[in-house]
């Protein structure tokens, strides 16, 4: 078979966010659309990429050192936090953030069952319950007043994800934290540089964790992730459980592991955050054009923005067969995706398919909630339990967004959408 154009790095990507389902071939007829295209970014920064990788080359120094420091504090300078360490992941910030704020056996975190597998992946991983919250459906993003209600005597925590990239509720979730003495850890994987009235996002709690898996705005040229934070004390836990607990080398006070980060990602990182504000700029102006151009179809309407207290009365338009995103006028969003609902039984494939046929990419975010996962099985919750969650599970659709789209490929894939809809 002849290789599709994002060929190359379908074969090293293959985790969430691959584009190994939503890399779309160019058929007769048919337009062609990747769902990302990361060539495109890189090849613009080769010089200085490639400059980088022998500055490090030459070092011989290749886990942690200069360049990872380097980069720690362009990303405190950048996102604002006091410190910023960098781990081997996402997932693993979210994992050393856990550990550093000794959460574990007996203890309950509170976290959106619609989102990626880490997030409470990493609750069940340092052996504490994950207790899973239900989601707005305007922002997606964890619905304050259902965490309220899940509150225990042995909830220790509460971990919110920005998802696709919009801050949640943090004014709620910082209020809630202190009514009840919890713990905030940030997932800002998709979300690094988004705002919360005007603060970015990861610098309100205890920590927050990012990750620059390379299909993130800030993609690295493999795995690499960050934790930020404004407590000395959690920072100097965190940077010791990084290197299996280790101070002074070989005396180990705590159980940690390994969660360092490499020089090479460092430097590849270094290079590309100055250009950070304009890959968001170009996001920004990729969503204003899809629903610009979506909003005008018949059937279509923009999710109707309440104050996120989580405005489920206006969730759902009447007559709408797609609801688009929204962003909120308090937040900087920073659109990692651009997620459509798509109304009614078994719409959200068949316009999944119609794409798919046309040559459009698409994906899935997320197609089965964490409640509903056969790894938290144990726990005994049922579907109904988190309705949004299982509800949005069936209805979203994520579009192409990726910075260097070109504008007439949106086009091609809003007409697309209309002939789906006529
Ligand atoms: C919400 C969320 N949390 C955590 C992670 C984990 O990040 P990583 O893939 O870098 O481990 C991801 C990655 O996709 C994510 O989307």
């Amino acid at each position: 078979m002849k290789a599709g154009p994002g060929e190359a790095i379908r074969s090293s990507c293959w985790s969430e966010n691959s584009l190994s389902q939503g890399t779309a071939f160019a058929h007769d007829g048919g337009v062609n659309v990747n769902l990302l295209d990361l060539k495109p970014q890189n090849s613009a920064l080769e010089t200085e990429l490639h400059d980088a990788f022998m500055r490090v080359l030459r070092s011989g120094y290749f886990i942690l050192g200069p360049e990872v420091e380097r980069f720690e504090c362009a990303l405190a300078e950048f996102t604002g936090a006091k410190h910023a360490l960098g781990v081997s992941s996402g997932t693993d910030a979210i994992l050393v953030a856990l550990m550093a704020l000794g959460i574990g056996p007996g203890d309950e975190v509170l976290c959106p069952s619609f989102t990626f597998f880490a997030t409470a992946g990493c609750v069940a991983r340092v052996g504490a319950t994950p207790v899973f919250v239900d989601s707005c459906p305007v922002c997606f993003n964890i619905d304050l007043r259902d965490a309220a209600r899940r509150i225990t005597p042995r909830t220790k925590a509460i971990l919110p994800v920005h998802l696709f990239g919009q801050s949640a509720d943090m004014d709620g979730v910082l209020e809630l934290a202190q009514q009840h003495g919890l713990r905030v850890i940030e997932d800002a994987a998709q979300a690094m540089g988004a705002t919360y009235r005007g603060k970015q996002v990861g610098t309100f709690g205890d920590f927050g964790t990012i990750s620059f898996f390379p299909t993130k705005n800030l993609g690295a040229l493999g795995d690499a992730g960050a934790v930020v934070t404004n407590d000395e004390e959690l920072f100097a836990k965190a940077k010791i459980l990084r290197m299996h607990g280790m101070d002074p080398k070989y005396f180990h006070q705590v159980i940690g592991g390994n969660f360092r980060l490499d020089a090479l990602q460092a430097a590849m990182l270094s290079v590309k955050l100055p250009h950070f504000n304009s890959y968001t700029e170009a996001r920004r102006r990729n969503a204003a054009l899809y629903t610009e151009r979506l909003a005008q179809l018949s059937g279509v309407q923009v999710a109707k923005a309440g104050d996120c207290g989580c405005a489920k009365a206006n969730a759902e338009p009447a007559d709408a067969r797609l609801v688009l995103p929204v962003a909120y006028p308090h937040n900087g969003h920073i659109w990692n995706q651009y997620t459509l609902r798509v109304i009614g039984a078994g719409q959200r494939d068949a316009l999944r398919a119609h794409l798919t046929a046309r040559g459009v990419g698409s994906e899935i975010y997320y197609p089965l909630p964490l409640h509903e996962q056969a790894c938290f099985a144990h726990i005994g919750y049922k579907p109904d339990d988190l309705p949004c969650a299982h509800r949005l599970a069936g209805e979203v659709m994520s579009l192409p967004i990726y910075p260097e789209i070109p504008a007439e490929q949106i086009e091609q894939v809003c007409a697309v959408i209309a002939e789906f809809l006529k």
